[in-house]
């Protein structure tokens, strides 16, 4: 063969092995409102900085007559590139290729990118869209599985991995996203369960739709399985790239900074009066965030599951941060099992990621009841506690209103090594409200008074008294718990200026082989 022929050859394969299962299959893909495998690694990367691996990887299954079906690439694109011109590694699963199924060979090819990730220290990006195990390769895929998962788990806090869910993921391959640190799922044409409607009915009786059990909508608001919702594959993939630009590209790695136009100093007139008069009326934290954030840009994470927290990421003079907020708009913005889960998932994510976490404290304390207990809200609680403890990353805490009992100690207080604490002269940080302080230290004089009215201006009276000594910043204040009282709208530059002192901070846990946080 000529050279020339042997070069026509390449280009021979190079153009089969895009097409992939094959035109028909593809235009199946576009019919149901999905793009194909390269299509999508086309929107992720920046415009031609895509280089493929192993184009001509082909399964070795014999059986089930797969000896004539060999697809050049077997079901999964693999590469690297980059994103905003830093290198990331990928893999995108085919569906027209076996449904996108996964073989060992497969398996191989997504472990290779995995692997040399993990050398270079840069992310990991999966697209997923895929029938599962091959079930003609048996064991061979299962142990494929396990392979990924090894390493999902190894690069855990070393590499940011971030999975995109672009159609189905079911059985144990929902767990490889599970293991990664962000998962984004497409409405309607995506779905994770582990087990599908048709085995949930013939165990249980149980009759739910594919939408139901496991679709977009149900993991982004209940299930807190996906961090991020789309409204399509683009919609996806664009997120991909905007977490990542909050993102290093290893845990031994400071986040990218950019050029902030915004004032670091501007006043914010609002915030001075953005605390209601009447301690029970809600306002929106995220209205906060975005006066504060740097040109009001705040990327919500997990914005429809445990409202009542707000967690996400934002940037101050430039630098990425992790915002953990109390939401009032939701239940008062009280920390239950969900709300505790999502906040301190956030709060290890950052710091295993050296990004500093800034608090915004409005918390009137845990949600009582026996659906939290039984549910275990003790560990849970203990989950944020933990993390916030056990994290050595700068962390800014603000109080603008509420911090009352146990929730007080859990957002980030000083004592939990809360760096820089600052409260708004709205603040009132004591063991409880007045209204239960009162119940409890008066209830045995209440109880004896007999005239209603009496009784009320009693009550009345002893809630003023408790509300003027303990529900304000000064009593922390006084013993230094915290470091200023600040007026609200100078909270931007003062976020700023700490941030900045906090730089080169060094704090470094005790040696261990890991921690033992509640799980
Ligand atoms: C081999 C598969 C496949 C699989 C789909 N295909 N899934 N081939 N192994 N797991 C093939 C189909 O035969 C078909 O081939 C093509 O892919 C497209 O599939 P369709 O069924 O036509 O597509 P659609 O109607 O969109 O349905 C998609 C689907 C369905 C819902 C994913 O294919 C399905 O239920 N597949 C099986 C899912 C499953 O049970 N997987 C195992 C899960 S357990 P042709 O040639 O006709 O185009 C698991 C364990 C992992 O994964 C454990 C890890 C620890």
């Amino acid at each position: 063969m000529a050279n020339q022929e042997k070069i026509n050859e390449l280009i021979e394969k190079r153009a089969k092995a895009k097409l992939g299962g094959g035109e028909k299959r593809i235009d199946s893909q576009h019919a149901k409102g999905k793009l194909t495998a390269r299509e999508r690694i086309d929107i992720l990367l920046d415009e031609d900085s895509f280089e493929e691996f192993d184009m001509f990887v082909t399964h070795r299954t014999k059986s089930f007559g797969l000896d004539k079906q060999i697809y050049l690439s077997d079901g999964v694109v693999t590469g690297h590139g980059t994103i905003d011109g830093r290198i990331v590694y990928l893999f995108a699963q085919d569906f027209t290729v076996f449904g996108g199924s996964l073989s060992e060979t497969y398996a191989l090819k997504i472990c290779k990118v995995m692997d040399m990730a993990m050398k270079i220290g840069v992310p990991v990006i999966g697209l997923n869209d895929s029938g599962g195990a091959r079930i003609q390769e048996g064991v061979r895929s299962l142990a494929g599985y396990a392979e990924i998962f090894q390493r999902n788990i190894m690069a855990s806090g070393v590499i940011p991995q971030i999975s995109s869910i672009l159609g189905p993921c079911a059985g144990g391959a929902v767990y490889s996203p599970a293991l990664t640190d962000f998962t984004i799922m497409t409405e309607e044409t995506s779905y994770m369960f582990v087990t599908g409607p048709k085995v949930v009915q013939t165990v249980t009786g149980e009759v739910v739709t594919t939408e139901q059990l496991g679709g977009a909508k149900i993991h982004s608001t209940r299930s807190g399985v996906s961090h991020f919702l789309a409204e399509n594959d683009e919609e996806n993939l664009l997120l991909v790239r905007k977490i990542l630009s909050y993102l290093p590209s290893n845990n031994l790695e400071e986040a990218p900074v950019i050029t902030c136009n915004d004032p670091i100093d501007r006043l914010e007139d609002a915030l001075n009066e953005i605390i209601p008069e009447n301690p029970n009326q809600p306002y929106d934290i995220v209205d906060v965030i975005s006066i504060l954030a740097d040109n009001g840009e705040f990327t919500e994470v997990h914005r429809n599951y445990a409202r009542n927290i707000s967690v996400g990421f934002a940037r101050f003079n430039g630098h990425p941060v992790g915002i953990v907020a109390n939401q009032p708009k939701y239940y008062a913005g009280v920390l239950d099992i969900e709300a505790s889960r999502k906040a301190a998932r956030f709060v290890r994510f950052c710091d295993a990621f050296n990004i500093p976490i800034v608090t915004l404290v409005d918390v009137p304390g845990f949600l009582p009841g026996t659906g939290q207990e039984y549910g275990g809200i003790i560990l849970h609680g203990a989950k944020l506690l933990f993390a916030y403890g056990e994290a050595t990353v700068p962390k800014v805490t603000i109080t603008l209103r509420k911090s009352y009992g146990g929730a007080h100690d859990v957002m980030s207080c000083k004592q939990l090594r809360g760096d820089v604490n600052y409260a708004w002269p709205t603040a009132e940080i004591a063991v409880m409200g007045a209204k239960g302080a009162v119940e409890v230290l008066e209830g045995s004089k209440i109880r004896k008074i007999e005239d209603a009215e009496e009784k009320q201006e009693f009550i009345q009276k002893k809630e003023d008294e408790y509300t003027q000594k303990f529900a304000n910043p000064y009593e922390a204040a006084k013993y230094g718990f915290i470091d200023d009282v600040i007026e609200p709208r100078n909270t931007r530059f003062r976020i700023v200026r700490a941030l900045e002192l906090l730089q080169n901070k060094k704090e470094v846990n005790p040696p261990k082989k890991h921690s033992n946080i509640p799980l």
